[in-house]
C-alpha cells in the first residue's frame, strides 16, 4: 500500500518491499477504485467504508482516500473479509430491453447496454455480437476475446433463436423461402429453421396475445448479418413488428428479468466453449451434429455448474 501526501510524495506502507528480483508492479490503483472494481460497493460507498475504518490493507486500517494499493501484492479486507479482484474471464447474459443500443459507449449519450451491466466491476466487458435497438432478449457479455471471436466466426456460427411478431397472416407454408435459403441484398442466406408459433410460445413478443392481422413466428439462424431476421421476413412481405432473441448457442434467459443480468453457470460456459448446443429442431438434421456431440460430452463429463446468480445491476449498484 502506498500513501501520497499533500506534496505528492508517495511512500509504501505495509507492502512487501521490492527487490531487484521483484520488480515494482505498476498495477496500483486507489483503494476506493479497487473496492468498487471488486464489487464491494460503488466508488462513493467504498470511500464511506474507508472513512468508517472498515477497510484494512495488510492489516492496517486505511482511512485516507489517497491510499493506493498494489492489486497483486496487498492484502485488502473489509470488515475482516478478504477482497480480491476477479482474476478469470467473466461471462454473463443480459436480458436486453428495447431502447438500448448494443455498444459500450455512445458519443450521443443515448441509452446503451453498458448502462445495464457491471462494467466498473468487470473492466473489459463487451457484448458478443449485437441486437438492434428495438430487439429484446439474450445478449452475452464477456471479457474473453478468444471465445467471443469463436462464437462470431463464420466458420463456427452458433444457432440463434428468434421470435418475431410480424404484420399480416402467414402459415407455415409461407415460410418455405426462408427454409430454402432466401436471397437478400448482401447474398443468399443459409436455410433457416422456422415455424409459426402460438400465443403461449410467443409471450415475449405478444404478451397480450397474437392480435388478428399479425402472426408470431420462430426463426432459427446461424449467421449474424445486420438486421438479418427483419430483412428475411420483410422479403416475404411480413415486416417485423417485434423481435426477441430467446436462445443463443443453446443458452436461454432462465432466471433473468428484463433489464437484468446474471453470470453464466460453469456449465453454460462449457457449452459455449464446446461450440454451443443446436436447438432440438436442428438435431437429427445435417446441421450441428458435431456441436451436439460436444455438448453431450459436456453434459456427461462436465461440472453441473453453480446455480445461476440472479442479479440486477440497478439492485446491486444503486439505491
Ligand atoms: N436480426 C435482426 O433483424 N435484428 C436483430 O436485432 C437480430 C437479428
Amino acid at each position: 500500500m502506498t500513501r501520497t501526501n499533500e506534496v505528492g510524495e508517495t511512500r509504501v506502507v505495509g507492502a512487501v518491499p521490492a527487490t531487484d528480483a521483484q520488480p515494482v508492479y505498476p498495477h496500483t490503483m486507489r483503494l476506493q477504485r479497487f473496492l468498487a472494481r471488486a464489487g464491494v460497493a460503488s466508488r462513493r460507498g467504498s470511500e464511506d467504508l474507508m472513512t468508517a475504518g472498515r477497510v484494512t490493507v495488510n492489516g492496517q486500517v486505511a482511512t485516507e482516500l489517497g491510499t493506493k494499493v498494489d492489486v497483486d501484492r496487498d492484502h485488502i479486507e473489509v470488515d475482516g473479509m478478504p477482497v480480491k479482484l476477479n482474476q478469470g474471464a467473466v461471462y454473463l447474459m443480459l436480458y436486453k430491453p428495447t431502447g438500448y443500443l448494443t455498444t459500450m459507449s455512445d458519443p450521443q449519450e443515448r441509452p446503451c447496454v453498458a448502462d445495464l451491466v457491471p462494467r466498473d466491476r468487470y473492466p473489459g466487458l463487451f457484448p458478443v455480437g449485437r441486437l438492434d435497438r428495438d430487439t429484446t432478449g439474450l445478449l452475452l457479455f464477456t471479457t474473453d476475446g478468444d471465445l467471443s471471436q469463436d462464437l462470431l466466426h463464420p466458420s463456427k456460427h452458433v444457432y440463434k433463436t428468434y421470435q418475431a411478431l410480424v404484420d399480416g397472416h402467414l402459415t407455415d407454408r409461407d415460410l418455405g423461402p426462408l427454409r430454402r435459403g432466401i436471397e437478400l441484398d448482401d447474398g443468399l442466406c443459409q436455410p433457416a429453421i422456422c415455424r409459426v408459433i402460438n400465443a403461449r410460445e410467443a409471450e415475449a413478443v405478444a404478451p397480450q396475445g397474437v392480435k388478428p392481422g399479425t402472426t408470431a413466428v420462430e426463426v432459427i439462424i446461424r449467421e449474424g448479418r445486420k438486421n438479418q431476421v427483419k430483412r428475411m421476413l420483410s422479403k416475404i412481405h411480413h415486416p417485423v413488428i417485434r423481435l426477441h432473441r430467446c436462445n443463443f448457442a443453446g443458452l436461454e434467459l432462465e432466471g433473468v428479468a428484463k433489464g437484468s443480468w446474471r453470470e453464466l453457470t460453469d456449465r453454460e460456459v462449457q457449452i459455449l466453449k464446446a461450440g454451443g448446443i443446436p436447438p432440438k429442431q436442428a438435431v437429427g438434421k445435417r446441421a450441428g451434429a458435431a456441436a451436439t456431440n460436444a455438448a453431450t460430452r459436456t453434459r456427461h463429463h462436465g461440472s453441473h455448474g453453480s446455480a445461476p446468480k440472479r442479479n440486477t445491476y440497478r439492485e446491486r449498484y444503486t439505491g
